[in-house]
C-alpha cells in the first residue's frame, strides 16, 4: 500500500494522550499542511489559534462541561452509554486534556465551510504521519463564552471549525472502528 493510503487508513481519532510536548516547529508543520488545502477560488479564508496553556485548556473544558453533560442526558441510550465510558476513565473528557488544541477559524467567504474541514483533515492527517493522534472536538465548541472568544478574537462574520485535539498517543493508536463497505454506482 503507498504510504498516503496507509496513513489515510490508519489516521484514528486519539482520546488518550501522553504527557509529552509537541514542539513548536512539529505544530507549525500540521498547521502548514493545513494550509495547503483545495480552498475555493483559492480564497484560503482561514486562521488558526493553537492553545498549548494548559490554565486555558481547564477553563476550556470547565465552561464546556455543564453544556455537554446536559447534551449527553438528553442523548440516546446507545450513545450514552459510549460516552459514559470515556466519561468514567478521563477526567477530561471534552479536550482530553491534549498538549495541543487547534482551533480553525473561518472567514465566511466563498466556500469556506467546504475548505476549513479539509484543512482540518490535512492537519489530522499530517500528525498522524508523524506519529501524533489527533481527534475532532466537536463537543469543544461548547461553552466558549465571551472571555474565550475573546482570547481567540473571534468575530462575527466566522465560524469554529474543530477544535482539534493533538498529541502523542498513550496507549497507541487505537483499533480501526468497522467502517462501511464504500457504497458507488460505476456508470
Ligand atoms: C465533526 C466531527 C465532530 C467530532 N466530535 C467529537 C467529539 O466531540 N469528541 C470525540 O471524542 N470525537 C469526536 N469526533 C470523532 C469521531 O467520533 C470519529 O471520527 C469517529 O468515531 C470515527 O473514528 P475514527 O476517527 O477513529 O475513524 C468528531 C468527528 C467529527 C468529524
Amino acid at each position: 500500500m503507498n504510504q498516503v493510503i496507509e496513513n489515510i487508513k490508519n489516521r484514528r481519532s486519539v482520546r488518550f494522550f501522553s504527557n509529552e510536548p509537541i514542539s513548536d516547529d512539529i505544530v507549525k508543520e500540521i498547521l502548514e499542511a493545513g494550509n495547503y488545502a483545495p480552498t475555493g477560488a483559492n480564497v484560503q479564508p482561514w486562521r488558526f489559534v493553537v492553545i498549548k496553556s494548559e490554565d486555558v485548556r481547564k477553563k476550556l473544558a470547565l465552561n464546556a462541561k455543564p453544556v455537554y453533560k446536559n447534551f449527553i442526558d438528553h442523548a440516546d441510550e446507545g450513545f450514552k452509554a459510549m460516552r459514559k465510558s470515556i466519561d468514567e476513565v478521563l477526567e477530561d473528557s471534552i479536550y482530553y486534556a491534549a498538549p495541543v488544541l487547534v482551533f480553525v477559524i473561518g472567514k465566511n467567504l466563498v466556500s469556506y465551510a467546504l475548505d476549513c474541514p479539509m484543512v482540518c483533515e490535512n492537519m489530522m492527517l499530517a500528525a498522524r504521519s508523524m506519529n501524533i493522534g489527533s481527534c475532532w472536538l466537536g463537543f469543544g465548541q461548547m461553552g466558549l463564552n465571551d472571555e474565550i472568544l475573546g482570547l481567540l478574537e473571534f468575530q462575527e462574520n466566522e465560524t469554529i471549525f474543530g477544535p482539534i485535539a493533538f498529541g502523542y498517543p498513550k496507549e497507541g493508536f487505537p483499533e480501526t472502528p468497522a467502517k462501511k463497505p464504500v457504497t458507488v454506482k460505476w456508470i
